[in-house]
């Protein structure tokens, strides 16, 4: 099966996609690269064409009891939480085209079972990324968790992959390369080392010059959403986000030239995203990543 690919600079209407249902949702904001909805993702998802969208980047509330609104219930019991991540799993599996992705972020507590109910749903596991990131204070008679867990996951074998080379490593007091790589140094390729499965280059969002101060609750690195695009997509690929918080993703898509549909189901947070696209005025932390091209897959074949 070949697969349609949107031509970035080709008119594109959401409409093409937003189109199952009776009454499809109206959107609260709208560029010429994508659209916003201010609702719940299980009620915008069913209305999103079978294996439309090229990406899925999803970084659900954690079930750690914050504070997102007074329409988010971020405290419930293990397994009603379980149940309802399973819902909108379900619909991201039927929107993703064949060879697209899916990156879920959260906890490894969750990603545990999550992860294992998407290969249970037919998804291709690729990998089980530790981003660090340092937490708050170490939790007494445990281990001192200092990774957040990103699961890579493609629909079938990946129609876009594209290998991704960072900086090598140095030392942010002396500038200092940390590894001496056996002796082999002088070998290694210019443009840096392979992308590997433990990302230490994440920095937190604490600095006001990268997020609104209206933006109470959590929000991601430009870094590590870019990074997941790159590797996923290309510029007129569609990306979704099913939970916008501060829009990062979308902001992200806007730079790259991805479109986009974006979910977020509290009206505050909404209106952070429409100041964060419409004023561009804040800062994306720098990727030094090297992507490297290699022909585009179009054919897809499934692997096993
Ligand atoms: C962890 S935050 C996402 C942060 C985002 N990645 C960023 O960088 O800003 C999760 C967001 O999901 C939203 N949310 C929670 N339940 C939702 C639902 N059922 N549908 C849509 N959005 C939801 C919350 O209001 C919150 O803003």
């Amino acid at each position: 099966m070949t697969q349609a690919r949107l031509q970035f600079g080709a008119p594109w209407s959401a409409a093409e996609v937003i189109s199952r249902g009776d009454k499809p949702p109206k959107s609260v904001h709208a560029t010429e690269l994508g659209v916003l909805f201010n609702g719940d993702c299980l009620s915008v998802l069913p209305h999103i064409k079978n294996e439309s969208v090229d990406t899925i980047f999803a970084d659900p509330p954690f079930n750690l009891g914050k504070e997102y609104g007074e329409t988010v219930n971020d405290g419930r019991p293990d397994d009603e939480y379980l149940a309802w991540s399973r819902k909108w799993i379900d619909e991201s599996v039927r929107i993703i085209q064949p060879g697209g992705t899916l990156f879920l972020y959260n906890i490894p507590r969750w990603n545990i079972p999550l992860g294992a109910y998407l290969i249970e749903r037919g998804l291709l596991f690729r990998n089980w990324i530790a981003v660090n990131i340092k937490f708050g204070l170490p939790i007494p008679k445990r281990i001192y968790p200092s990774h957040y867990s990103l699961l890579y996951f493609t629909k079938g074998k990946a129609k876009t992959f594209r290998s991704i080379r960072t900086p090598i490593e140095t030392c942010r007091h002396c500038g200092k390369e940390i590894k001496d790589y056996g002796g082999h140094r002088d070998a290694m390729n210019p443009k840096g080392v392979n992308l590997t499965d433990v990302w230490n280059d994440i920095p937190p969002v604490r600095h006001w010059k990268f997020k609104s101060k209206k933006r109470k609750a959590n929000q991601l690195s430009t870094k590590l959403v870019r990074r997941c695009l790159e590797l996923s997509s290309r510029p007129g690929d569609l990306v979704l986000d099913p939970f916008g918080g501060s829009g990062t993703t979308y902001d992200v898509c806007e730079h790259t030239s991805r479109h986009w549909i974006g979910i977020e189901v509290e009206k505050e947070s909404c209106d952070v995203i429409i100041e964060r696209l419409e004023n561009g005025n804040l800062h994306h932390h720098p990727l030094h990543d090297h992507i490297e091209e290699e022909e585009q897959i179009t054919d897809y074949v499934e692997e096993r």
